[in-house]
């Protein structure tokens, strides 16, 4: 495990995205796993900014997203299908065919998610998984519970992560409550994981998730066995550590 600690978000957000330019520069037909959330926002500013000053070519670029909001249109605002396009997609030269949201609106959800993660072992598996942290301890959508569950799911939301998602929404009644969700093998599978927290509400998630016991309880937690696994965090993230 690498921990760089910065000053705050928007050195968070530069060294972030230099780790995903590297990967970039020295493959450039990797396979991104991505994610959404506030917190990798100022990585897909960079990320934008190196791709309009010509350093950053995303045409042979390959994109998984770690979830989506079940029930939501990829049209609707507040869909990650929405908000990639918004923050990265739309604003670089990476070919829309070859990214790739789980189906919020799937007929069969069953049939979605199986799709999903051999989609994602055809292309060859992800080269570097950006991801965020729930205040709870969730990565992508795998909420505290009593295992880890493997393969992309349909998950239920908790009361605290709807309650920390209301913000995006006019109130927390249409805030979605399930979405699907990569699961602990698909992101575990990643040959290389860098995670983005910060501000003072991740501080106790990093910290039971850095220095904790391993245990789906804290579904970050597992990240302590991950061979190749970086976390990007401000100060005030690492406050508790
Ligand atoms: C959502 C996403 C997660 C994300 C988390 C934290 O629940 N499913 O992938 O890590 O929110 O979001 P934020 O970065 O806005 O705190």
């Amino acid at each position: 495990m690498r921990i760089i600690k910065t000053k705050d978000y928007n050195e968070l957000s530069l060294r972030g995205a230099r780790l995903i330019a590297a990967q970039i520069l020295v493959k450039p037909h990797s396979i991104l796993g991505l994610a959404t959330g506030s917190s990798p926002i100022g990585v897909y500013e960079n990320l934008v900014a190196e791709h309009q000053a010509g350093i950053l070519d995303f045409s042979k670029i390959r994109t998984v997203n770690l979830d989506e909001y079940w029930g939501l249109d990829p049209s609707h605002d507040q869909s990650y299908r929405y908000f990639m396009d918004f923050h990265l997609f739309d604003k670089v030269n990476i070919n829309k065919e070859n990214t790739r949201v789980p189906n919020g609106k799937a007929s069969n959800p069953q049939e979605e998610c199986e799709a999903y993660s051999q989609y994602i072992q055809d292309i060859g598996g992800i080269d570097l998984q950006l991801i965020g942290i729930g205040s709870n301890g969730h990565i992508g959508f795998n909420e505290p519970a009593d295992h880890f569950t493997c393969g992309t799911h349909v998950a239920e939301l908790t009361a605290q992560t709807l309650e920390d998602n209301k913000r995006f929404f006019p109130s927390i009644d249409q805030v979605p409550t399930k979405a699907v969700t990569m699961g602990i093998r698909e992101i575990m599978q990643a040959r290389s994981v860098v995670m983005v927290a910060s501000g003072k509400n991740k501080a106790q998630a990093v910290k039971d998730s850095l220095t904790g016991k391993i245990t789906p309880a804290v579904p970050g937690s597992i990240l302590q066995l991950h061979p190749n696994f970086t976390l990007v965090a401000d100060e005030e993230a690492l406050s508790l550590l």
